[in-house]
Order: C-alpha cells, then structure tokens, then sequence
C-alpha cells in the first residue's frame, strides 16, 4: 500500500512537469513509461465529446469498458500501465527543478482541472456516440467496425443493454446486418446476441423488431465467422424463451439446423452450436411444450444427422451431441426404434465407447474422456430404457 502511495506522489510529480508543456492543448504523455493519455483529436479519437471543442481519447483499448469514476480510480489505472523505474527517474528530474509552495499549489489545482476534463464520459454517451456513428452513413467501414466493439463491451451490463433500445441502438445495430462488409454484419449479429444474452426484455425488443428470421438466414453464409456470431445470436434470443422459440420455428428455424448439421462440410464450432441449440430446444420442448407441432424432433433425417455427430474426433461436439441425444430420447414425440432403426443410434454409442478408450489413454485428455463416457453411458441407459417400453407397448 505504501508503494502505491508513492508512486501517487510521483506520478503527480510527472503529471506537473508535464503538463508546462501543455499549453492550452491537455495532454498527458510519458510515453517512456508507457503511460498516455491523449485529447488530441488526430491521435484516433474514438471518443468524441460533442458538447465541447476537445474530444477525449483514450488509447488503452483494453479499459474501454469502464470508464474512471475517481481520480484515484484514474491515478491506479495509470500506475498499473507504468514502468516504476521510468517513473521514479522522471519524479527526480523534477524535483532538482524545485518549485515553491505556492507554484506547487497553483499546479495541484491545474491537475485538479485537468482531471475534470479527463473525466471519462458515460457509458450512456459512449453508446450515443457509437450508435450516432452507426446511423452515419459516411462513417468509413473501421469506424463502424468500431464503433460496434465498442457497443460489444457496453452492453454487456444488463442496464447498458437495456438502454440500447432506448437509445434507438437496436435498430441501428439490426440495420448493420445488411451491411456489405461481412465483418461489419458479424460485429451487427455479436453484438445482438450479447445485449439479448438472458435478457428477456432485450430478446422481446429483437422480435419486435423482426430480426430473428434475418439472423437465421445469416446462420448459412459461407463466412464461417458471420455465421457463427448469427448462430450466437439466434440462441440468445430464443434460449429460455418460449415466445420466442415459437417465432424460430415460424421463421423455419429448425430446417436450418437441419440444414446445419446435415452438412458435414461445415466448421466444427458451428456444429458444436448447433447441436447445443438442439439440445435447448429438446430440453425447453420438454419443459414447456409448445402450441406448434414439432415434426422436427421426430424428423429421422434430422436424428440421423445428429447421431451421425458422435463418430467426430472433437470431444466438446462428442459432449454435446451426447446432451442433445438424451434430451430428444426424453420427449415423447421420439421413438426409440427410430433411433435404432434409421440412425443405428446402438452401433454410434458402442463406437463411440470404444473411441472414448483409446482417448483416455492420452494422459491430457484423460479426464475430459472420462466425463464424456459417463454421459454416454447415461444416455446408453435412456435409450435401452425406452426401446423397452417400446417393445412392451406395441403401437
Ligand atoms: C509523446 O511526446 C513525445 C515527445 O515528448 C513525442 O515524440 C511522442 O510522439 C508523443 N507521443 C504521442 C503518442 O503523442
Ligand atoms: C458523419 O461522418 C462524417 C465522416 O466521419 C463526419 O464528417 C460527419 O460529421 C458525420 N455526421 C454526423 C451527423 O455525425
Ligand atoms: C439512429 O437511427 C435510429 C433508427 O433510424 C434512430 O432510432 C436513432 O434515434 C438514431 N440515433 C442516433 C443517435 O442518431
Ligand atoms: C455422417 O458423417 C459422415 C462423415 O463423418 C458423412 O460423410 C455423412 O454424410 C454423414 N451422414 C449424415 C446423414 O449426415
């Protein structure tokens, strides 16, 4: 504590030195001790203050997402981003200067001043000024790209996400799916299934906006990135919500699963979304049921195609494959033989045992087999358990 204590000091010392430079232009630069802070507006000024001629830039990306809410909060940030032994060589070139009292007060209170202006905005304003961008249609490509990171890390506090509609952010992000560049529909479609991400008053404010069958679409682009964000976003607005889930289905949803998974050609990460949607669906379809009917669930090309996912070499699609079987053995609307007859769903699992073994002979994937196997095992037992009742009661 002490240390911090210290370095405070110096760096107000710094600070001082620094700012007889300044002029009428604020600026702090250490740049020797990796310590800057610039209001110049050149110096890619992504924070623009609109109400005042000095726009504020903050050249850390990484500590976009909190803004200072003290000066103490703000001198912290700067010691962690400092080289203590630039820091302590500056403070003594400052000190053989030697200042009066009353020099020395009349600086303290400038850098009260200069904190004053630094103080960083909002995150309300920050969402102002990228959604503003968003709405520009000259804005170039990287800012929009920008200007939707940075929308990425504001809405990830519920408030924040809240707020976005308010702002008219939703529809200005929405309106980025039809962007020409895919990274831009990308960012569009993250930052979408972020702000709807277990928030139901977002996921309502989506669909209302009539942009979960555009997501669906997105979900079938060559652009494996833009399709796996829209996968992402397909799944937070409907996750836990049946209304929701209604409208997926609605918007043929479930064929581009089927679609989806089907395809073997498609990346993995996207394949591991889509079976894990699979599994949530099955498993709100199990909880809640829905007034649709669902073929889907007993569709046999559908089944076929998710059992078929168990013979991959990737464990984490292995696990949720597994989750997503056990939960459609669960429903009622599937039947255990078709599970037997049409997908050898018998043949996959003892395939799959037997690739599970030699997995765990690799000492670092040992553990991780091990705990696919004891859900395999699971729905093992699931499965036979209702090929039983299927056989005691003949349809
Ligand atoms: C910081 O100041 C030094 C000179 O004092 C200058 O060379 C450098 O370009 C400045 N850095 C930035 C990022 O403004
Ligand atoms: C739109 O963006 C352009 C280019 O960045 C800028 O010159 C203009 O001032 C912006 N317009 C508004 C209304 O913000
Ligand atoms: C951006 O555009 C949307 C949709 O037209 C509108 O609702 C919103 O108020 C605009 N926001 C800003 C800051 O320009
Ligand atoms: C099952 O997967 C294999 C490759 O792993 C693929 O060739 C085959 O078409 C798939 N069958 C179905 C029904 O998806």
């Amino acid at each position: 504590m002490g240390c911090v204590r210290l370095s405070v000091v110096l760096l107000i010392a710094i600070m001082i030195s620094t700012m007889t430079v300044l002029g009428k232009e604020v600026r702090v630069n250490q740049s020797t001790s990796g310590l800057f802070w610039s209001t110049s507006k050149e110096d890619g000024d992504f924070f623009r203050k609109e109400d005042s001629e000095e726009p504020v830039a903050l050249s850390e990306n990484d500590e976009l997402d909190g803004g200072f809410s003290s000066l103490e909060g703000m001198l912290q940030w700067a010691i962690g981003h400092s080289d203590p032994a630039k820091l302590k060589e500056s403070a003594e070139n400052v000190q053989r200067q030697r200042m009066s009292d009353d020099e020395l007060k009349k600086r303290q209170v400038e850098i009260q001043e200069l904190m004053e202006k630094l103080k960083m905005p909002s995150d309300a304003e920050l969402m102002k000024i990228a959604i503003n961008d968003l709405n520009n249609s000259s804005v170039s490509v990287e800012d929009r790209l920008r200007a939707l990171e940075e929308l990425l890390l504001l809405v990830e506090p519920i408030d924040n996400a809240n707020d976005l509609d308010k702002l008219g952010g939703l529809n200005a992000v929405a309106r980025q799916l039809d962007n020409i560049d895919p990274d831009v529909r990308k960012l569009a479609a993250w930052v979408l299934g972020k702000a709807s991400q277990n928030n139901p008053v977002v996921q309502q404010q989506v669909l209302e906006l009539g942009t979960l069958g555009k997501l669906i679409k997105m979900v079938k682009s060559d652009f494996t990135e833009e399709a796996t964000k829209a996968l992402y976003a397909v799944s937070a607005v409907i996750r836990n919500n049946v209304n929701a889930q209604e409208v997926f289905y609605a918007e043929a949803g479930d064929l581009m699963l089927k679609d989806i998974l089907s395809n073997s050609g498609v990346d993995v990460r996207l394949r591991r979304k889509c079976v894990f949607l699979v599994g949530d669906l099955a498993e709100s379809q199990l909880e809640n049921g829905h007034k649709a009917k669902l073929p889907f669930f007993s569709d046999h090309v559908f089944l076929n195609a998710v059992v078929n996912l168990t013979f991959s070499d990737d464990l984490d699609l292995q696990e949720k494959t597994l989750v997503a079987i056990k939960n459609l053995l669960e429903l009622r609307v599937s039947e255990a033989s078709v599970f037997r007859e049409l997908c050898a769903l018998d043949k996959a699992l003892e395939s799959m045992r037997l690739q599970l073994q030699q997995v765990m002979e690799d000492e670092t994937r040992r553990d991780y087999a091990m705990d696919v196997e004891i859900l395999r095992r699971e729905v093992e037992l699931i499965f036979y358990k209702k090929l039983d009742k299927g056989v005691q009661v003949p349809t």
